[in-house]
């Protein structure tokens, strides 16, 4: 087993979104590694966040990376204005209707790391066509649209396979992203099944436990060092 040290993202999707700018700056005093912004249009999936004009303004509140989460109907629209605003990466939804391999070029080419993501549900079969793109993959193991649901192990296991097909390009390894349901006792299993970044909203803003954010951060590193 490796003992690579795996990176924490901390979605603020269960974070007050009237004080994003204090839970983003909570969340890097409590130590994660990365922002991940969860962007719902409300038509891809039922429920809506907040969009580029959010993103633009946290920017200045943090030197982090931030990881753009797209669940919106026409990534090909907006993915590179992620970039534009500061997002290191950005993720679209392989189920999304639209020109992925466009997108995902045009996300690299304005100098972002671009990723697919399929929900727990997709064949990863679908993931296939676009292996060449990647810069990563980000694993739901929840259906997307909204934090707080229980990890599915089931899904999790999809990681090695979805490695397995794209995620090996001469001799490189795919970093893959896994999202959904981590807290400290999740956060093991997915490790052990090969996950490179942990996503984790409501173990750090809503289900904090007795020492708070950066408690809930040592525990799940901890859990999944490997
Ligand atoms: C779902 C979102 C959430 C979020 C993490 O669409 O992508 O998974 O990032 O939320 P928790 O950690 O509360 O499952
Ligand atoms: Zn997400």
């Amino acid at each position: 087993m490796s003992s690579a040290r795996i990176e924490i993202a901390a979605s603020i999707l269960n974070a007050d979104l009237g004080a994003l700018r204090d839970a983003v700056q909570a969340a890097e005093a409590a130590g994660v590694d990365r922002i991940h912004l969860d962007i719902m249009d409300g038509h891809f999936v039922p429920n809506l966040t907040f969009g580029l004009a959010t993103v633009e303004s946290l920017r200045s509140a943090t030197g982090l990376p931030f990881d753009a989460h797209l669940m919106i109907l026409s990534p090909g629209l907006w993915a590179t204005r992620y970039v534009d605003a500061g997002c290191e990466s950005v993720a679209i939804h392989v189920e999304a209707p639209d020109q992925h391999r466009a997108t995902l070029d045009a996300i690299r080419d304005s100098g972002g790391r671009a990723g697919l993501a399929p929900d727990p549900e997709t064949p990863i079969e679908s993931l296939g066509p676009f292996r060449n793109q990647l810069d990563f993959a980000l694993v739901m193991t929840v259906k997307s649209g909204f934090g707080g649901q229980p990890y599915r192990p089931e899904a999790a296991q999809r990681i090695g396979e979805i490695r397995a097909l794209v995620g090996e390009r001469d001799g490189h390894r795919l970093p893959i992203h896994v999202d959904g349901g981590i807290n400290a006792t999740t956060a093991r299993d997915a490790a052990e099944v090969g996950a490179d970044l942990l996503v984790v909203g409501s173990a750090l803003f809503r289900d904090q436990g007795p020492d708070g954010m950066s408690g809930a951060v040592r525990a799940i590193r901890e859990s999944a060092t490997r």
